[in-house]
């Protein structure tokens, strides 16, 4: 402790019990939401009702305010939903990239897809756009890309190639809800984008996500596919004589998991300045020559809201996780390259970028308990560590 950051902002989110040291991750729970739980458990909606329809109003508001929000119980039941209505079939090929979290890529083989995973971009471990096309072949249904950390992808680029070869674009913004890619957000880059909220994200529903379509046209078939292929408002009008033709699932929301979401968005300014002035920190003060940071500064109206802080460590990555973790801070590597899973089949040998960051990249803490001299402490750690 003790040291002074330059421009000291807001810490007013509880500090850490020091014993505990400094976590990777922290929930965030608004003290709102002890309130509007209680609320709902002493109504009739525990499961989907008024509360899920509200905080995807609120977050249709606040964050895609263009496109159309259905609240799901994951990030991962958004995806699958995405694959299904981007109209991906057994057989069909979803390139898609080989850095990320596996709930990007598992929900392409429940439906028996294949993921083609295409390298990263050094700079920001997002997809690398200079290798996708030459994967592309007639079995090519769809692009994935994530926007690790909160950096978005380069949805211009990916836009151009959905167009010239007919392919759907999805975005997996589980870690990027309110970041802008050319002051627009992601949602009206991709034809579904998903978000998650799952209990680390900024914005925490203790697990749920939201699946954003771009086509309000869409809304209809989402919204069936999430519960059991049924239309439910229809079904709650009584006599209800409508078929099932489409293969549906229990993919909602819960009014209670509503209700920790509709509390945290208010808080959500706060949540990511406070990220974004720990992301900055780091930025300015870790000067280990060793070490790199990955960082794609604002501009053009591209505006980050990070949700990871990665350093890139030339040598010794787990030499310093380890004496970090000596000091109570933890820091971990959170995502593994995908193709080490033998469930995706086997490793591939074409994706050079991958292979050399796959043993030097090291996650830093930036929640909301992370103050700014305890980020100033790490900083000096870090600097201080040599291999
Ligand atoms: C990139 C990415 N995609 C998908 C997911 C899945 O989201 P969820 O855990 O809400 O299912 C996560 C996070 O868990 C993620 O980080």
């Amino acid at each position: 402790m003790g040291f002074e950051a330059k421009n000291q902002p807001m810490n007013e989110f509880p500090i850490l019990n020091p014993e505990e040291g400094i976590p990777l991750f922290y929930p965030f729970v608004a003290p709102e939401a002890f309130k509007e739980v209680e609320d709902s458990l002493n109504s009739r909606w525990i499961g989907q009702g008024p509360k899920v329809d509200l905080f995807e109003k609120q977050f249709q508001k606040k964050i895609v305010p263009n496109n159309f929000p259905v609240a799901v119980g994951s990030g991962t039941d958004g995806l699958h939903l995405a694959y299904i209505l981007s109209g991906i079939k057994e057989g069909d090929e979803v390139i898609t990239p080989v850095f990320t979290c596996t709930a990007t890529n598992l929900p392409l083989l429940y439906i028996k897809a294949k993921p083609v995973f295409a390298d990263i971009n050094p700079l920001t471990m997002n997809i690398n756009v200079d290798d996708i096309e030459h994967r592309i072949t007639e079995k090519t249904k769809a692009i994935v890309a994530v926007d690790y950390g909160g950096v978005p992808a380069d949805y211009e680029k990916l836009n151009k190639i959905c167009e010239k070869y007919q392919l759907k674009l999805i975005g997996d913004c589980a870690q990027s809800i309110g970041t802008l890619y050319k002051g627009r957000p992601i949602s009206e880059y991709c034809d579904f984008t998903v978000f998650s909220f799952q209990a680390i994200k900024t914005i925490s529903t203790s697990d749920g996500g939201m699946l954003v379509l771009k086509n309000y046209g869409d809304l209809p078939l989402a919204k069936r596919l999430r519960w059991f292929g049924i239309d439910r408002s229809e079904k709650q009008k009584g006599i209800w004589e409508n078929d099932v033709f489409e293969i549906g699932y229990k993919y909602q929301m819960t009014d209670i998991a509503a209700c920790l979401g509709i509390s945290s968005l208010k808080y959500f300014e706060k949540l990511v300045n406070h990220r974004k002035s720990i992301f900055e920190i780091y930025l300015e003060n870790i000067s280990n020559k060793q070490i790199n940071l990955i960082n794609t500064p604002d501009k053009n109206g591209t505006s980050i809201c990070p949700w990871l802080c990665t350093i890139i460590v030339e040598n010794g990555r787990i030499d310093l996780m380890n004496k970090l973790r000596e000091k109570g801070v933890e820091t971990a590597q959170v995502h593994y390259r995908n193709d080490r899973y033998s469930v995706f089949g086997s490793r591939k040998k074409d994706l050079p970028n991958m292979d050399y960051l796959e043993d030097k990249y090291l996650v830093l803490p930036i929640h909301h308990k992370v103050s700014i001299n305890q980020a100033m402490e790490i900083c000096q750690y870090i600097n201080e560590w040599q291999y």
